[in-house]
Formats: structure tokens, sequence, C-alpha cells
């Protein structure tokens, strides 16, 4: 096994045509990418003990069905496909680490598995003068407000919003500019806003980024960028979620309206729209 870590290592995923899906580098990978993923925006839950998608711990898989599904999605479902934003080498990577928490993890030869529905690495598309300045704009660190500080693109960005990448796929730059405009308009799913009721009496309010047996992860949205807070169960009171946008409502006041439009051009272009 050390062997074929090793080996991995040296020819790289994308050249060897087998990959050991019980390899240490590769599950570590994985739950890193899984972490980020995966488990927030309350979908897989933390080590893949479910939140609000189905839970993916302590199951047999099929792990090239598994990568087909992380990587397509599943058509009529919340799950999105993920061969857009991540390298095949990441979804192996994710697939390794769901087969770890397998009822039945593979080991030994039953491990490696041939590379085959390995897709291309993403590429951006090329974007137009608009969707660049856009671009410019949505990381702008001179702007302490950016979407960047809640928002995922292109692996860049903070995920305590959706990862834009998938979301804003089929929208047309006008919806996508009347979401930032009118955040509580429609709120994507999953990530409706939690609040949450301290015994110490603070209440907090923001976007639930993990829940485990024990604690909660919260993106406090009263701040921007919003800190990252954990809090034993054993302190919350009370905990609802309820049908509010943490994402404030004032974004005009931190880019111009031909701002907020090429920003909305980069994202459509950004995920394959026209
Ligand atoms: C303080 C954090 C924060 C900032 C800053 C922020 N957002 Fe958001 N955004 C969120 C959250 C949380 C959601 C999910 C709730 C909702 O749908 O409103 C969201 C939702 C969205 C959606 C809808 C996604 C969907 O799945 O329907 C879009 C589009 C969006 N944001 C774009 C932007 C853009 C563009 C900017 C910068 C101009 C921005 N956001 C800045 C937190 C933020």
């Amino acid at each position: 096994m050390r062997l074929a870590v090793a080996l991995l290592c040296v020819v790289g995923l994308q050249a060897a045509d087998t990959v050991d899906l019980a390899s240490e580098s590769l599950i570590a990978e994985g739950s890193a990418q899984f972490a980020k993923s995966c488990a927030v925006g309350y979908c897989h839950g933390s080590e893949g003990r479910s939140a609000r998608g189905p839970a993916l711990r302590d199951r047999v898989w099929d792990p090239s069905e598994l990568f087909r599904v992380t990587a397509e999605g599943l058509p009529g479902t919340s799950m999105p496909g993920w061969e857009d934003v991540l390298t095949a080498e990441a979804v192996w990577a994710v697939t390794a680490y769901v087969m770890s928490l397998s009822s039945e993890p593979p080991a030994g030869s039953a491990a490696i598995v041939e590379l085959g529905a390995a897709f291309d690495s993403p590429e951006s598309p090329e974007l137009s003068a608009g969707a660049l300045r856009g671009k410019q704009l949505f990381f702008d660190l001179t702007r302490e407000r950016r979407c960047s500080v809640c928002h995922q693109l292109d692996g860049l960005g903070t995920p305590v919003g959706p990862n834009l990448k998938i979301a804003a796929k089929g929208k047309t730059p006008q919806e996508l500019e009347s979401d930032v405009l009118e955040p509580h308009g429609r709120i994507a799913f999953g990530f409706e806003q939690v609040q949450v009721e301290l015994r110490s009496g603070e209440t907090l309010a923001g976007v639930l980024a993990e829940e485990t047996e024990t604690h909660i992860r919260v993106f406090d949205a009263a701040s921007v960028p919003p800190p990252l807070r954990s809090f034993a169960k054993a302190d919350v009171r009370r905990q609802q979620t309820r049908a509010r946008s943490s994402m404030p409502g004032d974004l005009d006041t931190v880019y111009t309206s031909d701002e907020i439009a090429d920003i909305a051009t980069y994202l459509s272009e950004s995920a394959g729209g026209s």
C-alpha cells in the first residue's frame, strides 16, 4: 500500500490509468474537498452523517457509480454535478473518501479501479470584456464586502453562500442581478437563515456550516466577512431555521448598478450561459 501511494504521487492521477481508493493521501485530499463542497449548506453533513441530503456514511457503494453521480449530479434533484467545478482527480478523491466511510471500505486489490470514466479538467471559458471586469469586482480586495467573502467560484472565495458556478447555471444575467439586489426574494435551498439562541442569552443568525451530535458551526452574518463560530449543543437553548437570506440587502452601496451588471455577466458566462 505504501508503494501504491508513492506510485500515485510520482505518476499523478491523470497519467495513471488506475486509482487506489485505499490510498491514504487520496482519502485525506477527498476529506478536505468533502468538507468544503459536500458537507456545507446542510447537504451531506459532517463526515457524511446526513443533514438535509442523504447520509453517505456506512453504506455500500460501487465506486464507478459514486464517481459518476458526483461528476454528473442527479437530474431533477438538488444534487448538482461537479464536473465543471472540480477536477477529475478531486472527484476521485471525494469518491475515495466516501468509500472510506462505507460499511465495507475497499482494501487491497478491490480498491484498485480503472480511471475510465475520467473527464477533462474544467477549463475556464473565454470571458467577454464585461465579464472580465465583473470577475475583478467579484474578488476586489479593496472592498470589505466583496462577493468572494461569501461565495466561491473557480475554487477561490469562502463557502458561506452557494458556489456560484453551480447556482448561476441556467439563470439569465437579469435573474442573477435580482438575486443580488433582492436576496430575500428567493432563498437558495439549504441556505435558509438559522437563528441561534444561546443559554448565555446571546442570539445570532447566519448560515449553518456544520452540525454534529455535539456541536454546531455557524457563519455569523452580523458582520461581513462572516466569522465561522463554533458552539457546543449544550450551550444552545434554541435553534430555528427561517426563510430569510443571510446575504446583505444593501450590496448596491458596495457596487454601482453597472458593476453589478458586470458581475452578473461574469457569473452567467462562468456557469456556461450565453
Ligand atoms: C455576507 C455574505 C454574502 C455576500 C457578501 C454576498 N452573498 Fe450572495 N448569498 C449569500 C448567502 C448566504 C446566500 C444564500 C441565501 C439566498 O439565496 O439569499 C446567497 C445567495 C446568492 C445568490 C443566489 C444563489 C442561488 O442558489 O439561488 C446569488 C446569485 C448571489 N448570492 C450572488 C452574490 C454576489 C454577486 C455578491 C456580490 C455582489 C454576493 N452574492 C455577496 C451570502 C452573501
